[in-house]
């Protein structure tokens, strides 16, 4: 009796702590900072799951599946799960550490995707959840019934989690709720296996005063829980911090291409696009490619005749080059839709050297190109349709994702007059 007593007077000590601290809310310059005892928060999330009305209790059990009339946040969650699998590109039977899992969905989706899962969660009642969630699972997929996940009921920051051993860690929409978010990353940093990645998916730091704001303070003054978003640059600096590279943020577009007669049409400048932090990050000591990589630079220089100084406008130049890959991430060669892969560019440069155009046509390579290898190629492009005095610029692009000069690589440039032809 006394102890529970004990137990239950350090909830209600802790829950006005919070309601005394953390509610102060707006820091000096007007932004919103909650402040309470960290320990207070970590007891609040372990204490959450007991204060739930039954209906969200309920939904610990059923989610991603909300409630009849909310077919939106389902497939949300479906969505992020799908476009997860695709970016992370995990081999088969990974070892996965679902940070901070909650009632164990996302562990027990990634366990049905073949991965071997490991679920940590600071609420012995969510881990509970979790373990039940697994045990009622009839059919894993059609490869393999039983479907395992492990468990473990601790503090992220301290638990024991081993080290070097997972392949890829997920905080899924838990990040905010550290108080203590770059110990947390250092912790899970260690945990990882040399080249492992990191995968994030948060919401984003509300403009201050908005009702997206008071939904989080109204929330930290109902469960004394952390909700502490953060912005890009934000998670960008806590994850270099921590030690990780080839960080990538992502766009979350969710939709259904619509098909427009034979074309299909992406509209993706139309296309509603959720605020969200998605972000990929690795631990170094892996392998890189050029779909996440690490450092790019090339060393490119001109072989056999130097580029013609003046030229008729419109005519096409030829220029052989070698190209050697300098950074430490393969280059990928095969063109694919969503980029990724490596190829030369050429930049249009007015006489001052501003930059007038980006020209759409590349060369490929001819074969991936390992850090260190070089490779050959002869890049053919038009002059300016227009007289007048420019420079060419030439650079590698790792498409989609950047021009390596914006890389710190360098480029080649020379001048040329074009004259009007004839
Ligand atoms: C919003 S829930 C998200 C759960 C899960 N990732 C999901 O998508 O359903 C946040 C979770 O973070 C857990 N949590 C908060 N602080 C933690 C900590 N220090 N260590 C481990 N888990 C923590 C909470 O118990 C809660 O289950």
């Amino acid at each position: 009796m006394v102890r529970f007593l004990k137990r239950v007077g350090k909830k209600v000590f802790a829950r006005l702590k919070i309601l005394a601290s953390g509610l102060r809310g707006a820091g000096k310059d007007g932004s919103f900072s909650p402040d309470a005892d960290p320990e207070s928060y970590k007891q609040a999330a372990i204490d959450y799951p007991g204060f739930l009305p039954p209906d969200n209790r309920y939904y610990l059990y059923t989610k991603p599946f909300d409630s009849i009339k909310n077919k939106k946040d389902s497939a949300m969650l479906f969505h992020r799960f799908a476009s997860m699998l695709e970016i992370i590109q995990l081999p088969q039977r990974a070892k996965v550490l679902d940070v901070a899992c909650g009632p164990g969905w996302l562990s027990e989706f990634l366990a049905r995707s073949g991965y071997d899962v490991t679920g940590v969660d600071i609420s012995p009642d969510m881990i509970r959840i979790a373990n039940e969630r697994i045990r009622a699972v009839q059919f894993a997929c059609r490869d393999h019934e039983a479907l395992e996940a492990h468990f473990i009921v601790g503090d992220t920051e301290t638990a024991d989690l081993g080290s070097d051993l997972y392949h890829a860690a997920i905080f899924f929409d838990c990040l905010h709720h550290f108080p203590n978010p770059q110990a947390t990353l250092e912790r899970v940093f260690k945990v990882l296996k040399p080249g492992g990645k990191l995968y994030i998916q948060e919401g984003v730091k509300p403009p201050p005063g908005s009702d997206d704001e008071k939904k989080l303070i109204e929330e930290i003054r109902r469960y004394g829980t952390l909700e502490k978003p953060f912005s890009q640059a934000e998670l960008f600096e806590l994850l270099k911090q921590a030690g990780f590279v080839a960080i990538q943020a992502y766009e979350a577009i969710q939709l259904i291409v619509k098909r427009k007669g034979r074309a299909i049409t992406p509209h993706l400048a139309d296309a509603p696009v959720p605020m969200t932090n998605t972000i990929l990050a690795h631990k170094p000591g892996g392998s890189f490619d050029s779909r996440f990589a690490n450092v790019l630079k090339a060393d490119l220089r001109v072989i056999g005749q130097a580029p013609p100084q003046a030229m008729a406008a419109g005519t096409d130049i030829e220029i052989q080059l070698s190209i050697k890959n300098t950074g430490d991430s393969h280059w990928l060669s095969k063109p694919q839709p969503e980029g990724g892969f490596v190829s030369l560019g050429t930049k249009l440069l007015d006489a001052n050297h501003c930059l007038l155009a980006e020209v759409l046509l590349r060369t490929l390579l001819p074969f991936d190109v390992a850090p260190g290898e070089s490779v050959t190629v002869l890049h053919r492009f038009s002059a300016p349709a227009t007289p007048g005095r420019f420079w060419i610029k030439l650079d590698m692009v790792d498409e989609q994702v950047t021009w390596f000069e914006d890389e710190g690589s360098k480029t080649i440039e020379f001048p040329i007059q074009v004259r009007t032809p004839g």
